[in-house]
């Protein structure tokens, strides 16, 4: 693995709508950003993405863009834009943006030129198929619930192809000319000083191009959108082109979006030649899911975490740098999902954080993860405003589960959980705006924020600055940023131990998930303590030195990074 200037760096993704709000509107903008970049350079990131601030109808949430080349206005403008990054710049932050070119918005100038002429050149920016009589072309089923099919208006028998919402319609790749539109986007961005993409839903961009009929997966007599995807062929040759043609002359950062690939092909995605930079390691968020939806979900224990990673991590080591995250936009707050009820606390959202972070990869926090915030109670589905959580709410619904029972089920599910507004202090609204907020700010605001926070020596944002450190430490950054992984007492339940073998030092990381004590014996000889989330003066009195090793008492949820020995 060729060594890359972000691997020892921290990245952070900001959702713009709900970071900072600068100008008293109720929607966070660029210029709260720019408030907040000395907090995120005194936590110790090097990497900002920020969600889409493109100028969009916000159907998704500005995943569907109607033009690549603008701000959109409740974000601010393109001079906010420039001062955000010359300010960055400053403070040595690089800047990432979304890259969403799967689909843009049905208000987008090409989408409404083809809709005008379907027959003309911009008809063929889109996939537009005549239907069977009236009905879809095939039976594959949006992202969002419903056909991906909606007909074209205007016409009885033509349809137009969108993987998610009906306003954000797919892109036809297999169109030269919509390559080299958004080649030139991407240059265009790159040649402004931003440092790369993050890129959106991408392993979408190929098509089974037979629009055929897959067998039907639930009772609407549909197929999940991921079916069509196993038969397309030929994706690479467009991630390649792109990579050659748009990033590659800028050296640009790339972390793929996509789920569902096999190990054996990861060489294809990531490292010395793969297509991407790096992708994010998705395995424990996709375990539990069930194709039905929702309200299907398994709730995973934190040794199923544990195993998922440790398997990714034994493949992808050897290959290149996957991104650890354990929450963003799409997914629950990391601390309600994955801790026991018994460990939703600092201790315990230390701990997440210290397993997080110290396995191989590169981390990527989520705006609020660093304060630990925890998913929201809704009161009503009225509270809810994400557009697949009202979908997942309906199919909840047709399955004859209750209205309370399915918003239980949102309210641990829903995208929402994640994209309620940060909270920066006790002050209305969590001091997030002046105004009123477009979503509502999490209760538990008045005790969990930054302010409280920091400062406070044993906060877990203390406590994430403190690893997040140790990847640039003259001493131990090395074994953090490239040390291999080797597992360790994996027979052991609620509990997750791992070794960092870096060239010169070795450091042990042990994490025990309950709340009851328990001792640990390792086969190497304990040097010292490098991090302790039960006291910020670690001391080795809980080590004893046994005959062929080392025996370490542990409290309910200790997390511990031991320096030994190499062995
Ligand atoms: C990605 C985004 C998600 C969005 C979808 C469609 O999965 O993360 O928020 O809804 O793509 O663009
Ligand atoms: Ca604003």
């Amino acid at each position: 693995m060729k060594k890359r200037w972000w691997h020892d760096k921290t990245a952070y993704q900001i959702y713009p709508k709900s970071f900072k709000d600068n100008n008293g509107d109720g929607i966070g903008d660029l210029r709260g950003i720019i408030e907040k970049l000395d907090y995120l350079k005194e936590l110790g990131i090097g990497i900002v993405w920020i969600s889409p601030i493109y100028k969009s109808p916000f159907v998704d949430q500005g995943y569907d863009i109607s033009d690549y080349y603008a701000i959109d206005p409740a974000f601010g403008t393109m001079e906010d834009m420039d001062e955000l990054l010359k300010e960055a710049k400053k403070r040595d932050i690089a800047i990432v943006m979304d890259l969403v070119v799967n689909h843009c918005s049905d208000q987008h100038e090409w989408f409404q030129k083809a809709l005008k002429d379907p027959f003309g050149p911009y008809g063929e920016y889109f996939y537009i198929r005549e239907g069977k009589d009236g009905n879809p072309p095939c039976n594959w089923r949006s992202y969002f619930g419903g056909s991906v099919w909606e007909k074209l208006p205007g016409y009885d028998n033509l349809f137009y192809l969108h993987m998610f919402a009906k306003e954000q319609p797919d892109l036809n790749w297999e169109n030269p000319k919509v390559r080299q539109e958004i080649y030139k986007m991407i240059r265009w961005w790159l040649e402004k000083g931003i440092a790369g993409f993050r890129l959106d839903a991408i392993i979408n961009i190929k098509k089974d191009l037979r629009f055929v009929d897959f067998p039907a997966d639930r009772e609407d007599g549909m197929c999940a959108g991921t079916t069509m995807l196993a038969y397309a062929r030929g994706v690479m040759d467009f991630l390649q082109e792109m990579k050659q043609e748009a990033f590659a002359p800028y050296d640009a950062f790339t972390i793929g979006e996509l789920f569902d690939f096999r190990p054996q092909e990861l060489k294809r995605y990531i490292g010395n030649e793969g297509c991407f930079e790096s992708i994010f390691d998705f395995s424990p968020h996709l375990l539990g899911a069930s194709e039905n939806g929702w309200y299907d979900r398994r709730k995973i224990s934190m040794d199923e975490f544990r195993d998922t990673v440790f398997e990714s991590k034994a493949v992808s080591q050897e290959i290149g740098m996957m991104a650890n995250i354990i929450e963003n936009h799409d997914e629950p707050r990391g601390v309600s999902r994955y801790l026991p009820k018994d460990g939703q606390n600092d201790r315990g959202k230390k701990l997440l954080a210290g397993i997080s972070l110290m396995t191989f990869g590169l981390p990527f926090l989520y705006q609020g993860q660093e304060i630990g915030m925890t998913n929201k109670r809704f009161s009503s589905i009225e509270e809810v405003d994400d557009i697949s959580t009202l979908d997942e709410y309906q199919v909840a619904l047709e399955h004859g589960i209750g209205e309370d029972e399915a918003l239980k089920i949102v309210s641990e599910m829903s995208r929402d959980n994640a994209r309620t507004p940060m909270q920066w202090s006790d002050d209305e609204h969590g001091g997030f705006t002046e105004g009123n907020p477009w979503l509502l700010v999490n209760e538990n605001y008045k005790e969990l924020n930054v302010k409280e926070q920091e400062g406070r020596e044993d906060s877990v944002l203390s406590f994430y600055k403190k690893l997040i450190a140790l990847r640039t430490d003259s001493e131990y950054g090395e074994a953090v940023v490239y040390g291999k992984q080797e597992p360790v007492l994996t027979e052991l339940q609620n509990f997750t131990g791992f070794y960092r073998r870096g060239k010169e030092k070795t450091l042990l990381v042990l994490a025990n998930v309950q709340k009851e004590k328990r001792s640990v014996s390792v086969t190497a000889a304990v040097k010292g303590v490098v991090a302790d989330n039960c006291g910020m003066e670690p001391g080795i009195e809980a080590v004893e030195k046994t005959e062929d090793g080392s025996r370490i008492s542990m409290e309910g949820y200790q997390f511990l990074i031991l320096e030994t020995e190499n062995i």
